[in-house]
């Protein structure tokens, strides 16, 4: 771990610290915030020191960790990421995308992609997304989708795909890959999920094994590593100089030393203990089906392939449904955290998800399964437990384009009421969070369905940043 090593070699050379970050390693910070965090942590918050290597044009400790990291990812080149994911997408977006070009991407994207194509000021091209309204998951777009319209293109693209989504569902990424290759188009494959699937068979390919020129993983989501770091790699070394750029202005100039270190702890992590994973893929299917006995309750396995467009699923995301109790999967993670103290990634109309780590913790399962067989029974003692039945979101028609979302973004607006707002065009991401993924964007006509869509989303619990306000951003005048 060459970033790790360097910071403790600081740590214990022990210095004078007369330079940033102003806690100067501990000795000005408040001293309860100290005691509660502990010495270690000041001490190693360091920055741009003689031997401390620079984020922006890295030569020494972060450049041989983001060499390990390359290495062990498969990739020519890997970034590290102190602003997410997120940071990533934007700067793949900025780097082959301009003013007037397109991107091919899911509808389904997170919301993160259409922020970069505000940066950029592309113009986007939506692919639909089915949706399993049994299970109420969304799917993928299908490779024949993709090869049609990449062939209708009149212009160079690049491609933004998504694996896997939010409940671990992947898509045919290799043939996708191959379309886009077929037309020399760029691919880049956000795989925020996704940063164990290297480790074991048992997940879905590897974004860079698929053939992916660029892939965004979230460390922090999946293998431990802090909050906001995150991994960009890339399939070959040349060609790098506008994602360098493009890194350079979305993240911070003082990169967090903290961030930075746990990716390379992660990564090695990562390559120590893909047992464990392997071993988490296995616990994963047998605690879907222990759920699944639970009357009322589905942890679909092999019924996740019936989902749209759905070739692969990653076993440690582990969907509840909860539909046939008669309850939102909101009202379930409510019960879930207020009766047994458990807290879900995330909860939508009709289904739980839930993140396994790589340790196959039984104890953590029996309290989830009773958990989950107490909520089942109470639903059924109550006579209120009715089926109902609520549309999915990612079901809804993709919007009429009315001005790029750059446009959008940058013209004259006004904030109005949700319902003054039909048929007038979007200034912003509507987004209900998690999952990220908008429902409307930048320069689109604002439908009904969408309208409807946030109504029951908003009265079944679900948030999205911007709800608060109770107003929605509208071009000025549309
Ligand atoms: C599919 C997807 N892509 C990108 C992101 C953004 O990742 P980050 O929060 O690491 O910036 C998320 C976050 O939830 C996501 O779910």
């Amino acid at each position: 771990m060459p970033l790790l090593a360097g910071l403790l070699k600081n740590v214990a050379e022990e210095y004078l610290s007369c330079h940033t970050p102003g806690h100067k390693q501990g000795q000005a910070a408040l001293a309860e915030w100290r005691q509660l965090l502990g010495d270690q942590v000041f001490q190693m918050d360091l920055t741009e020191l003689p031997g401390l290597d620079n984020l922006q044009d890295p030569q020494g400790i972060i450049k041989k960790a983001q060499e390990s990291a390359a290495d062990y990812f498969g990739a020519k080149e890997t970034f590290f990421l102190v602003n997410g994911t997120t940071a990533g997408i934007l700067a793949v977006l900025l780097a082959k995308s301009r003013p007037g070009s397109k991107v091919v991407l899911p509808r389904t994207s997170h919301q993160a992609v259409i922020h970069g194509i505000i940066l950029s000021g592309a113009q986007p091209v939506y692919l639909p997304v089915r949706s399993h309204m049994g299970l109420g998951l969304p799917g993928h777009i299908t490779a024949k989708d993709l090869k049609t319209c990449l062939a209708a293109l009149d212009q160079d693209a690049l491609v933004v795909l998504l694996h896997p989504n939010y409940y671990g569902l992947a898509g045919e990424l290799r043939q996708q890959v191959l379309a886009a290759n077929h037309h020399n188009y760029a691919v880049l494959v956000d795989e925020a999920h996704g940063a164990h699937f290297g480790t074991s068979t048992r997940f879905p390919l590897p974004a860079l094994q698929a053939g992916a020129d660029f892939a965004a993983q979230g460390a922090h989501k999946v293998l431990g590593s802090f909050t906001q770091s995150a991994f960009l790699h890339c399939q070959r070394k040349n060609g790098l100089e506008g994602i360098r750029a493009a890194l350079r202005i979305v993240q911070s100039s003082s990169p967090s030393y903290l961030l930075m270190a746990s990716l390379d702890v992660a990564r090695c992590q990562c390559q120590l203990e893909e047992e464990g994973w392997e071993a988490a893929a296995q616990f994963g299917e047998k605690l879907r089906l222990e759920i699944s006995r639970i009357s009322g309750i589905l942890a679909p396995g092999e019924e996740l392939l019936e989902v749209p467009g759905v070739v692969e699923y990653d076993p440690t995301r582990i969907v509840i449904n909860v539909r046939e109790l008669g309850i939102t999967g909101f009202e379930a993670a409510e019960w879930l955290r207020r009766e047994r103290k458990v807290l879900v990634e995330m909860a939508d109309f009709q289904n739980l998800v839930l993140i396994l780590g790589p340790v196959s913790d039984e104890k953590a399962a029996e309290v989830l399964l009773e958990g989950l067989g107490s909520m089942a029974a109470d639903c059924t003692t109550r006579s209120s437990a009715g089926r109902r039945f609520l549309p999915d979101p990612l079901q809804l028609d993709i919007p009429q384009q009315v001005i790029t979302p750059r446009e959008a973004f940058f013209a004259p607006h006004s904030l109005v009421p949700w319902e003054s707002a039909l048929g007038k065009t979007a200034a912003e991401v509507v987004a209900p969070y998690p999952p990220g993924v908008p429902v409307i964007c930048p320069g689109e006509r604002i439908q009904e369905e969408v309208l409807e869509f946030l109504q029951k989303w908003d009265a079944a619990g679900g948030i999205w940043p911007g709800k608060s306000r109770g107003l929605i951003k509208i071009v000025a005048g549309s």
